[in-house]
């Protein structure tokens, strides 16, 4: 990413909200399940498997987080219903009142695993800022035995504590999503370098194949592809072994490629209304986004 595309990242906050949106868009299916539906059926044609997330964070009541959690239940029902091919569902524990009480996000979480179950799927605990790795493993721990097979955490590259949580996480069976991490974190406890969180993420990944897990490696870094396909070639893993997984809307050529040579992929497929947090990430870390989005600012200006 340039120096100039890095600094117009900084400023997207600023950027209108419709502006933002037109661009947005490419990573996000649409509102209504109905968008995303089509969006798997279509990844499905294409050898992929998804993920779904329905937008949002950050619920304070316990209105709220009721409504989440029918939302989600609602959702496996659906993705049921509509026989989505080799879908699961990846949920935000703030969105079911992680900061606001652990006891009220756990029974949100028994309540959306017991249908998760039910209906023979799977729920993934996506990873926050680092102010929840600790009660979202802490989570994860007492559902993974309530639950077994049916729910798996994220963890993040770039935090110092990966290697040690990737370690015990992996003393019993585990299937989990490895990410270098989104949120930008305070170098007390978080690599900073992207070469280290690079060399981090690999060695998080050797433990973890090493060690039995099962690994969805989430990137789009083609260096890191490189070092996951060394790997798997070196524990002589088969394709059911591990799965890439990528985001929608992001370089669908490599997606392509991975599929052709015959490895899993599962895509990350967002839909829903509130759209704007997420895309903000989403948008930031395009190496070009903040260039194309503030020259449209100045077409509109
Ligand atoms: P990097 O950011 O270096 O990107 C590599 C290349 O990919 C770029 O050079 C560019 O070509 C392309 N690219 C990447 N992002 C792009 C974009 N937005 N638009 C266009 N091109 C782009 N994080 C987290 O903290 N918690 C989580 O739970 C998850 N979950 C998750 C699920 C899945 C399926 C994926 C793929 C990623 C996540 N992430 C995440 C996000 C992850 O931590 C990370 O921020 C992004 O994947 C980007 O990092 P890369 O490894 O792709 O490298």
């Amino acid at each position: 990413m340039s120096l100039l595309d890095r600094a117009l990242a900084l400023g997207l906050p600023a950027v209108p909200r419709p502006i933002l949106r037109r661009f947005a868009r490419r990573y996000i299916a649409g509102t209504r399940f109905e968008d995303a539906a089509r969006v798997v059926r279509s990844l499905a044609r294409d050898g992929a498997m998804a993920t779904l997330d329905i937008l949002g964070e950050l619920n304070h009541t316990r209105q709220e987080v009721e409504r989440s959690v029918q939302a989600y239940v609602d959702l496996f029902r659906r993705v049921h219903e509509e026989r989505l091919p080799r879908t699961n569902v990846s949920v935000k524990l703030t969105a079911l009142g992680l900061l606001v009480e652990q006891e009220l996000c756990l029974d949100a979480m028994r309540r959306i695993l017991a249908t998760a179950s039910e209906l023979g799927n799977f729920v993934r605990i996506d990873m926050e800022d680092s102010s929840c790795t600790a009660p979202t493993l802490a989570i994860f721990g007492t559902l993974r035995r309530e639950f077994p097979g049916r729910v798996g955490p994220v963890l993040q590259a770039r935090l110092r504590r990966t290697l040690d949580d990737a370690e015990q996480l992996s003393s019993e069976p585990l299937n989990v999503r490895l990410c270098k991490g989104i949120y930008i974190e305070p170098r007390t406890i978080a690599y900073t370098d992207p070469e280290i969180i690079r060399a981090n993420f690999t060695l998080v990944l050797e433990r973890l194949l090493e060690r039995g897990a099962y690994v969805g490696i989430a990137t789009h870094d083609e260096r890191l592809v490189y070092e996951a396909l060394r790997l798997v070639r070196r524990f002589g893993l088969p394709p059911d072994r591990y799965e890439f997984q990528m985001l929608y809307g992001v370089d669908e050529e490599l997606r392509r490629i991975l599929i052709g040579a015959g490895h899993r992929l599962r895509v990350y497929v967002p839909y829903g209304e509130q759209w704007y947090a997420y895309s903000l990430r989403r948008l930031r870390e395009n190496p070009q986004i903040a260039g194309y989005v503030f020259r449209a600012l100045f077409r509109k200006a």
